[in-house]
């Protein structure tokens, strides 16, 4: 056996023997599916499926889990502040005038997620009634973001309106 050949053995084997760790794969959330929702996936036959007229017993809509880190980035990309102030957050560009759209903190508290994902996707939906809110049409003066965000970061994007709480109130950072 060349030396070569005898380390590459010796390697074969600790490996084996489990002296060498190998690190478990990084668990990523970000770029992966979604595995179902909180209670985890739902299993049923297609019969059951129509039997009970085209949704799961009990089924509703629910949205994946986002991340609020990377959502707030995508609120600063896509200038959501434009329009909207966020209590206790202060976005560079953003001011502390009089907004077109309604002041977003405590979002979370107060709406579920569905909601929130609602007012982003459809904003004619619900139509939050307020001094320049809506246009000549009578219809919301949000953009339509269809064509602009992908699943993923409309998910963050959620993420972060679920997250600004109440709490957030008073915590002013920045001026
Ligand atoms: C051109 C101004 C404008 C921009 C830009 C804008 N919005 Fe809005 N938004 C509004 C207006 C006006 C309303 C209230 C009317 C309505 O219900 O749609 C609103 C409503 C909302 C609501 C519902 C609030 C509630 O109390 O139910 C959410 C959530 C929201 N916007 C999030 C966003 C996010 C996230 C972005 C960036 C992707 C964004 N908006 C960009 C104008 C805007």
């Amino acid at each position: 056996m060349t030396p070569w050949r005898r380390i590459a053995a010796v390697l074969v084997l600790a490996g084996l023997l489990g002296w060498i760790e190998v690190p478990a794969q990084q668990h990523s959330p970000r770029g992966s599916q979604p595995t179902g929702t909180a209670q985890g996936p739902i299993r049923i036959t297609d019969e059951e499926l129509h039997r009970h007229g085209g949704t799961p017993p009990g089924w509703r809509f629910t949205v994946p889990e986002g991340d609020p880190r990377a959502g707030r980035a995508v609120f600063i990309k896509l200038e959501c502040y434009s329009c909207h102030r966020v209590a206790g957050e202060f976005f560079s560009g953003g001011t502390k005038d009089q907004k077109p759209g309604p002041e977003l903190s405590g979002m979370g508290g107060m709406h579920p997620t569905e909601y929130l994902a609602e007012a982003i996707m459809n904003p004619n939906a619900v139509i939050i009634t307020g001094p320049g809110y809506t246009g000549p049409d009578g219809l919301s003066t949000m953009p339509d973001y269809s064509e602009l965000l992908t699943l993923r970061q409309l998910l963050d994007l959620v993420a972060y309106l679920k997250s600004l709480t109440p709490k957030a109130d008073g915590v002013h950072r920045g001026h």
